[in-house]
């Protein structure tokens, strides 16, 4: 039995005061007397935050490999670029060295991990033509020679015989609850029938990010004598909602991080699960006097006679 399997993570945002900082991460830094010194990056309660999970990931995707061998995908935003608020720092360097850590973490981590496949995400986080990315990748593949780092806009991977088509940019959650997963579906149809209608069988598996929101779903087409099955994800991200979010958005509250796992035995996709932690990021506050803030994720107990519904 030949098994593999892809661990993905995406919209990581380092650089942002609300993206991935990982601990130990060093800038150069410029004394008054002229000296230059390293100095150690202090993460912020948020970023204490993402790391707790993006630890718990790594976790994950040790358990789920079992020792086999991993392809890890990035897929897309590693950097926070510099037209958007809240940042550590708008230095396309400092940025990437944020972006570099935070990978080189998972390659010191995951040693069966051989290679890596980084998509450029939104250009605005990632400085033009996916310039930081492209760059982090380069600095990686230096820093791992044993491993092999590529960066695309947009890859159709062949792997363990199953074909993977990835990009950044692809279908909107949906804007009402019990609108979620619709686009997904017609965006992975259209591109299904597409493929179909130029001869070719359509990728098993389709992922894609951006919207910082999970979705999965799958669709069958009965072609001739045989099914035909894709399934689309779009990625969770590991970076908590900034300003403009809230905004284009229309407040989200509940927001869900993590990364996906897939396995791949023989030529099938066996398996693709999310790893996921949801957290409500509404301040809960209960005005009676006591001046207290709750300090809980949860949505108070009081509201439903008892039994909050804290998330992980
Ligand atoms: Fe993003």
């Amino acid at each position: 039995m030949n098994r593999k399997i892809g661990f993905i993570l995406a919209d990581t945002h380092g650089g942002s005061d609300l993206g991935m900082l990982s601990p130990g991460t060093q800038i150069d830094m410029e004394l008054p007397d002229g000296r230059v010194e390293k100095r150690t990056l202090e993460l912020n309660p948020v970023q204490l935050y993402l790391n707790k999970i993006f630890e718990w990931l790594l976790g994950v995707a040790i358990q789920f490999a079992q020792g086999d061998e991993i392809l890890f995908i990035h897929d897309g935003d590693l950097t926070q670029g510099n037209r958007h608020g809240s940042l550590i720092s708008p230095s396309e360097t400092i940025q990437e060295i944020i972006a570099l850590k935070t990978l080189s973490r998972v390659l010191e981590a995951l040693p069966t991990c051989r290679t890596v496949r980084i998509l450029k995400g939104t250009g605005a986080h990632v400085f033009g033509s996916g310039d930081s990315e492209a760059m982090v990748g380069k600095l990686l593949g230096q820093q791992y020679p044993d491993r092999d780092v590529r960066v695309f806009y947009h890859n159709l991977i062949t792997f363990n015989g199953v074909p993977c088509d990835i990009s950044h940019h692809g279908p909107p959650p949906g804007r009402r609850t019990w609108l979620e997963g619709n686009e997904a579906r017609y965006y992975l149809r259209s591109l299904m029938l597409a493929e179909l209608v130029d001869g070719r069988v359509p990728a098993r598996l389709m992922v894609r990010a951006h919207y910082h929101t999970y979705v999965k779903e799958t669709i069958s087409m009965q072609v001739n004598s045989s099914e035909v099955q894709s399934t689309i994800v779009v990625c969770p991200s590991l970076c908590m909602v900034d300003d403009y979010a809230r905004k284009v958005v229309k407040s989200p509250y509940k927001i869900s991080l993590g990364g996906i796992f897939f396995e791949t035995i023989d030529g099938r996709l066996t398996d693709v699960q999310v790893a996921i932690k949801t957290t409500d990021v509404r301040t809960k506050e209960i005005i009676d006097g006591s001046d207290r803030i709750e300090p809980d994720r949860g949505v108070p107990a009081a509201a439903h006679g008892g039994g909050g519904t804290g998330t992980g």
